[in-house]
């Protein structure tokens, strides 16, 4: 009786907080079906094991907990006991996932699933599921048991799952919304949506990232719902005391991740869905777009600019004019008679092409790609078995089926002729996918995914991860294993295995400059660091202020890249007068000054799992105030940066986390830990670096790989105390990084009231070219007596700015400076 009424209860309750948008069915009135009803799991009676899987019952329903790690522990809920088919595009193939320990103990009123660092406790009486740490601190808990209601329209389930809230609870990730850092208050549903011009707080947009971190009391954990139908995510909003997920079909199937500390959760997401591979060089460059640049005189004429003022740049982008007609694989004759001759021209100049590629194919039967798509049944179709059929750019257009393997195989070879003529990465659009009127295709569109079959309620959220997976595999093939580079606008999680993404059309707003501040951050921890906005913004018309404080964010942006839609004014860093040009310049040099940086932050990313931005509550956790805080953030461990997001600003507060950190600009020396108000003058953004950093320059190039280094030059920032740097390097192209081609250099340094002394080693069997360090010693708080390296004292030199450096031997291993 006790259950029946604790049953009602949870019924009532879920009346209130879901009857209004979150029920999505409608009992059928012709067939007169009766009310669903939402059902709860009932007592947990017996259980089963299989390997590192434990399969709970209460007799009718089961609920399955499988130990990946000793940090991750997956719950399914299978309301009839079976379980669905266990496939998922999120999970990388070659997890390599193992539990060190667990055991299973029995309670009176528990089963306790124990790995060495959480417990995962099934509670008898209710089926309530919870995650303890070591010290029996409950770090994450059911308030209500998993249930589930019976989808009447389209069979399967709607499914639920329901958490305790704690009063400081904080929570981060999801994806690219658009909102505040700290998502708590709000709810989210992901449907991967076209959204021109979306708005603060606009949800969904275009990517589904089901995978949030919580923070309460200092402790992290990660819950990712892995499920691709349309998901709902209610972080504390209709009642402050919960948080639900669920989901419009499939599984209820989530991964909880232990942390304590939240870079340690991010680095475990990474671990079950991949983390990008190291990008070409050159896709780390500053890149230049528009709506686009045609004719060839146009495209040449821009180019031209570039070198001529000596902006470096190493892209440019072709969007859809360069088709004939929007005919994906084509090119428009008129306006680019010889493609092949000018990506050429482009690339002896240091150049990349890069075009736009979008899934609408064209319906002409004198059309190649349309022919070979219908013969081979590549298309989608309806539930009745006509072709899903919508308007996108080229008029009506027929959408090949990319979770079909075959399909993607056949897609990947449409890119030859591209290759051939040259082009070097390929940007995906409209893979939400967008079809104009009806916003995208209608629910009873059939894929195959993989086999395992579906409607497009369960394949759109994959369907544009799944046509950037075929563009990268048919690039990685066609240009004979280089490392591709491909950018797409829609995505779920796990597609940074295949690409960076941006954001989409957004517009030429401060508040804009802002929200992509947020978007990218909350990109960064959710899986997706390669990331940026349109620089400028896409629609509307910024000023010169605008531009520039946009592309002064841009150089901390992953992905770096001006882009502005059809009906815009000029958009290259030269349009807006000399004034804003001098300081887009300087900037888009300071990138390449970084370049080394910043690429071996990418293979921090690529190879520990590290996300490239860190908000600063990923840093530091433990204080309740960082949870809120947003306009400052990392790039990487070593450089910090608040961009400067309003108009006419003089100066802003800038948090500065525990440590010394020094002003890029200014060497000046402050305290971290606090606050500071710091001057922030037109040709200037609050860039720090860390105390005891070491921070390699490239020279300023053109484009990457303009110029040999014959010595790298290290910037080395006082501090006392150890701190370790790394840097990466490689030759930038193919994958020949996975058979350790590449060199990785440890530092540390360790600093003295009157000494420092840095160490080397290195890892890798690639041997670049230059052989000696120019050594930079920045903030040395004594004068320097004497230096010596590896036993042997040297002298200083000086530069052609009369700065004094130190010529090192690359193989260093032990410097001392006192
Ligand atoms: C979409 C894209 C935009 C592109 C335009 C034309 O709006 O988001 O980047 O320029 O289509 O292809």
């Amino acid at each position: 009786m006790a259950e029946l009424d604790k049953k009602e209860e949870f019924a009532s309750e879920l009346l209130n907080e879901e009857s209004l948008d979150n029920i999505h069915h409608v009992n059928n009135p012709v067939l007169d079906v009766p009310a669903v009803e939402k059902k709860y799991l009932g007592k947990a009676t017996s259980y089963l094991k299989d390997g590192n899987k434990f399969i709970f019952t209460d007799g009718k329903a089961s609920v399955e907990i499988k130990v990946f790690s000793d940090e991750i522990i997956r719950v399914r809920l299978a309301p009839q006991s079976s379980f669905l088919d266990d496939f998922s595009y999120a999970i990388k193939k070659d997890l390599d996932l193992h539990p060190i320990s667990f055991v299973l103990e029995e309670t009176e009123e528990a089963y306790l699933v124990k790995t060495s660092v959480v417990t995962c406790r099934i509670q008898k009486e209710d089926f309530l599921v919870s995650f303890e740490n070591t010290y029996g601190k409950v770090i994450n808990a059911d308030h209500k048991p998993m249930h589930w209601e019976e989808n009447v329209d389209f069979g399967g389930y709607y499914v639920y799952c329901t958490k305790r809230t704690a009063p400081d609870e904080a929570f981060f990730g999801l994806g690219d919304k658009s909102s505040n850092l700290n998502l708590r208050g709000r709810r989210f549903s992901n449907w991967n949506s076209d959204t021109y011009g979306f708005g603060f707080n606009q949800d969904p947009l275009y990517k589904t990232v089901p995978f949030y971190i919580g923070v309460t009391e200092g402790d992290a954990y990660g819950i990712f719902f892995d499920n691709t139908f349309k998901t709902y995510f209610d972080f504390a909003s209709e009642r402050n005391d919960r948080t639900s997920y669920w989901s419009e079909g499939g599984e209820m199937q989530y991964y909880y991740i232990h942390g304590p500390q939240m870079m340690e959760v991010v680095k475990h997401y990474h671990e079950l869905t991949g983390t990008h591979f190291m990008p070409p060089l050159w896709a780390i460059g500053y890149h230049q777009c528009r709506w686009s640049y045609y004719p060839e005189a146009n495209v040449r004429e821009v180019a031209t600019q570039f070198r001529k003022r000596q902006i470096p740049c190493d892209a440019i982008y072709l969007d859809i004019d360069y088709m004939d007609g929007y005919r994906c694989f084509t090119w428009n004759k008129r306006y680019f008679p010889d493609p092949k001759k000018m990506i050429a021209d482009l690339a002896a100049d240091g150049f990349k092409t890069v075009v736009m590629i979008d899934p609408g194919i064209k319906v002409d039967e004198d059309y190649w790609v349309f022919k070979e798509g219908k013969e081979n049944r590549y298309f989608c179709r309806r539930g009745d078995d006509y072709f899903m059929e919508g308007y996108v750019w080229p008029g009506r257009c027929q959408f090949p089926d990319y979770t079909n393997p075959k399909v993607r195989e056949w897609w990947g070879t449409l890119y030859r002729g591209l290759v051939e003529d040259g082009v070097a990465g390929v940007w995906n659009d409209m893979n939400e996918p967008a079809v104009f009127g009806r916003g995208t295709f209608p629910g009873d569109v059939r894929h195959y995914y993989e086999g395992f079959r579906g409607s497009h309620r369960k394949a759109h959220n994959i369907y544009g991860m799944q046509m950037v997976r075929s563009t990268y595999d048919g690039l990685k093939k066609l240009q004979r294993n280089k490392r591709p580079f491909t950018i797409t606008r829609a995505a779920y999680a796990g597609t940074q295995r295949y690409s960076s993404v941006w954001t989409g059309d957004n517009i030429a707003t401060w508040e804009h400059l802002r929200i992509g501040t947020l978007q990218l951050q909350r990109l960064s921890v959710s899986g997706l660091s390669f990331c940026g906005t349109d620089i400028g913004g896409f629609t509307g018309e910024p000023d010169g202020e605008l531009y520039t404080r946009w592309m002064q964010f841009g150089v901390f942006s992953p992905f770096m890249r001006v882009h502005s839609a059809g009906d815009t004014r000029d958009r290259e860093p030269w349009s807006f007068g000399p004034e804003w040009e001098a300081i887009c310049k300087k900037f888009i040099e300071l990138r390449y000054k970084l370049l080394p940086y910043i690429y071996s932050t990418f293979w921090r990313q690529h190879k520990y799992k590290e996300p490239i931005l860190r908000p600063i509550a990923l840093i530091e956790q433990h204080k309740a105030q960082n949870l809120l805080r947003e306009e400052e953030f990392a790039f990487g461990h070593h450089i910090l940066v608040s961009p400067v997001l309003h108009p006419g600003q003089q100066s802003k507060i800038v948090y500065l986390p525990e440590g010394n950190w020094y002003g890029y600009f200014d060497n000046i020396l402050y305290a971290g830990g606090t606050e500071h108000q710091v001057d922030t003058p037109l040709d200037e953004m609050p860039i720090f670096i860390r105390g005891g950093s070491v921070i390699p320059e490239y020279p300023v190039m053109q484009y990457t790989g303009e110029k040999n280094i014959d010595a790298l030059r290290l910037n080395i920032y006082y501090n006392e105390g150890r701190q370790d740097s790394d840097i990466y390097i490689d030759h930038g192209d193919t994958f020949a990084y996975e058979q350790s081609v590449y060199n990785e250099k440890h530092f540390i340094v360790e600093g003295k009231k009157d000494g420092l002394t840095v160490t080397q080693n290195q890892e890798g069997l690639y041997n670049e070219r230059f052989d000696t360090y120019k050594i930079y010693f920045i903030g040395l708080p004594f004068a320097v007596n004497k230096i010596e390296v590896d036993g042997v004292i040297i002298n200083t030199s000086m530069d052609e700015d009369n700065s004094p450096y130190f010529a090192v031997e690359k193989e260093f291993r032990k410097l001392t400076i006192e």
